[in-house]
């Protein structure tokens, strides 16, 4: 199998990059011909990582499995960026990462509630045939052991809100649940007499956590003039802030989330469902925390994400011609190892970011790089 730690790979001929991603991820002569086919539209430039529709990120070795990330950005840096982290994540031996879970969740409100205790007590001693006229709407999902799993009630004020709890297995699950949702509500009209009010997906996807690892050797931190443990100081610090102050939090993230989105671009994600959760997530406790963790042991540097990625392989726009594509290269089976990827994405961005924060700067690689690529419009 051929790696995708390619030295310098950003500065192949553009053929030659096509014919190396041809190979690695087995593309056929129609993937290869629609590749190419984008690199006729006006707003192509033989650029950097450009290749197709997409600009790609090379070095990820995630769960000893080699990929290379298909990411969809105006910004340059954030692929090189992403590039260079995953290379030193490598060299400690890769990301680790799995799901803590797969559901989603439905909303249903119920509104003009008497009796709390009562209407709690009719949903739930009625929860079986709740659940299956819910999973008659996708027998599809139930056959793949998917499907509505359980449900909940929760006083919310004046309100009871009952969420429904569905495995949506490789799709996002919003068009799932909201159907199923419209579908018990007539149902729960007649036993509880509640008024029906919203019937939505929440996109506080908080049962659909992905968790990724990673750990760098500090003496591979070396940066310019820096050293190894003065970038590890830097990352610490800057780490120390985000956790200290909203202010520098919401901007940690946001660098985390300029890879993850990227990837949910690429293959057809909605990224503003996505970005939903993943900020919600971060303000659980009451306070807006950063995503990711940094911390020494030994000779390492180590860092970890966890966040709601409700990202999805069916489905949506990831049916589209161009994301298809995009899976295709990723060479990914199902969503979760998407979305283990697409998190190991965020966390690599997040180490670039923050080895250049706490030491050269920011402006000087991102601004060289910029202009090179205004010059090539
Ligand atoms: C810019 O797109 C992203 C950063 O602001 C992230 C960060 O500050 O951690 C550099």
């Amino acid at each position: 199998m051929i790696s995708s730690a390619i030295p310098n790979f950003h500065k192949f001929p553009l053929e030659k990059k096509l014919k190396f991603i041809k190979e690695f991820s087995n593309l056929n002569q129609e993937d290869f011909v629609l590749l190419k086919k984008y690199q006729k539209l006006p707003d192509f430039t033989e650029f950097e990582n450009n290749i197709g529709p997409f600009k790609i990120a090379a070095n990820f070795l995630v769960q000893g499995k080699d990929y290379f990330a298909p990411m969809e950005t105006e910004e340059p840096s954030v692929v090189a960026a992403a590039s260079r982290a995953a290379r030193q994540i490598r060299e400690g031996g890769g990301f680790k990462g799995r799901y803590l879970g797969n559901q989603m969740i439905g909303q249903l409100q119920l509104l003009g509630i008497k009796n709390f205790k009562k209407t709690s007590k009719e949903i739930l001693e009625n929860k079986n045939e709740i659940l299956k006229i819910a999973n008659k709407t996708n027998e599809f999902l139930l056959r793949h052991s998917g499907g509505a799993k359980d449900l909940e009630v929760r006083k919310v004020k004046n309100f009871l809100v009952l969420h429904l709890f569905v495995d949506p297995k490789d799709a996002m699950g919003a068009n799932i649940v909201n159907t199923m949702l419209e579908k018990i509500a007539p149902f729960l009209a007649k036993i509880t007499g509640a008024k029906i009010g919203v019937r939505i997906i929440s996109n506080f996807a908080e049962r659909r956590i992905v968790f990724v690892e990673g750990q760098v050797p500090v003496e591979e931190l070396a940066l310019g003039d820096f050293s190894g443990e003065k970038v590890a100081q830097g990352i610490l610090t800057a780490q120390e802030l985000a956790e200290l102050d909203i202010y520098r939090a919401v901007t940690h993230n946001k660098g985390v989330m300029n890879g993850i989105d990227a990837v949910a671009l690429a293959t057809g994600n909605d990224i503003r469902a996505i970005d939903a959760g993943v900020h919600s997530f971060a303000a659980k406790t009451g306070k807006y925390k950063p995503i990711t963790k940094w911390k020494l042991e030994n000779d390492f540097l180590k860092g970890e994400i966890k966040i709601p990625l409700a990202i999805a392989t069916v489905g949506g726009a990831t049916g589209t011609k161009k994301a298809k594509l995009a899976l295709k290269i990723l060479r990914v089976k199902n969503a979760q190892e998407l979305g283990i990827l697409a998190a190991s994405v965020g966390l690599a961005n997040n180490l670039a970011a923050l080895s250049v924060l706490g030491t050269e700067g920011i402006q000087k690689g991102h601004m060289k790089l910029h202009q090179k690529f205004i010059k090539n419009i």
